[in-house]
């Protein structure tokens, strides 16, 4: 677990058997976690990263134990690259029998265009699996957030550790990043992180300022958003994993934030003037 001599040029396992093996960006902050999962002898890759990144998440994966060829699904959250771009080399290093692509129907017909035609073969949709990817006896289960933020949107739940993957729902900019985000009592009961000004509390630096500009911009609408936290309000998840920003694991704060996210106005189009400029 995390402290403050965690290091991020390793694997950080975040809950047994899950392992961050994101690249960590000092410069700028905006990190992209993919996710490892391990059961016995097998692996699956949640939201795997940019072509850029790939180098580093490789070795990471690696640096876990865990080879290439022993990983039986990549899951894909939604189609955007900075999750999907390596994707094509994903493929090619962990070619098996058993991998497959795990994803919406409606986020297939993109993730197909990261791919040669060949292996096209590979992606498969959730529904048709129930809404759930079993492996080594380890259960996940996917649920739909539509629009939150693309059509096929959906996050991953694993019962074991409590674990929800929420993609790009809980991601931040994260200004000042740490792969674990720990409110206080004085940020759970502040009622002014959502203005401009400094923090009321004298702080450096306001995690939620990040964390709602953050779906302002990339949620599409009110409605969108909100529903896709009653979705994450019923899972019951004592850890989230997001792709960007930091993993909440206190259940305080996965409260706190989920109430603030649900009422959160002024998301995507909801944001504009009404003359949309
Ligand atoms: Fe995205
Ligand atoms: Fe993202």
């Amino acid at each position: 677990m995390k402290t403050q001599r965690t290091r991020y040029d390793r694997p950080v396992e975040v809950a047994p058997g899950i392992h961050w093996v994101g690249f960590h960006d000092g410069y700028s902050n905006f990190h992209c976690n993919p996710y490892l999962i391990i059961e016995g002898d097998k692996a699956v890759l949640i939201d795997a990263g940019s072509r850029a990144d790939f180098p580093v998440v490789m070795r990471k994966i690696l640096q876990t134990g865990i080879a290439p060829e022993q990983i039986v699904a990549l899951i894909y959250q939604h189609p955007d690259p900075d999750l999907c771009g390596s994707m094509a080399n994903m493929v090619d290093l962990c070619a098996n029998e058993a991998l497959t692509i795990l994803s919406d129907r409606a986020n297939n017909v993109f993730l197909s265009f990261y791919l040669e035609r060949e292996r096209r073969g590979l992606l498969r949709s959730m529904d048709d699996r129930g809404m759930v990817f079993s492996f080594n006896g380890r259960e996940l289960r996917f649920f739909k957030t539509p629009f939150a933020h693309t059509a096929g949107s959906l996050v991953t739940y694993d019962p074991r550790t409590r674990t929800l993957f929420s993609s790009d729902l809980f991601g931040s900019y994260s200004q000042r990043w740490d792969l674990f985000l720990r409110l206080d009592d004085q940020c759970r009961s502040c009622d002014a992180y959502d203005t401009d000004g400094p923090c009321a509390y004298g702080k450096p630096y306001c995690p939620l300022t990040d964390l709602l500009a953050f779906h302002r911009q990339v949620m599409p609408s009110d409605k969108a958003l909100h529903r896709a936290m009653k979705v994450i309000g019923g899972v019951g998840a004592e850890r989230i994993a997001p792709q960007h920003g930091s993993i909440i694991d206190q259940q305080e704060d996965i409260a706190f934030l989920t109430g603030c996210l649900a009422k959160l106005t002024g998301v995507g189009i909801d944001g504009l003037s009404g003359n949309g400029a």
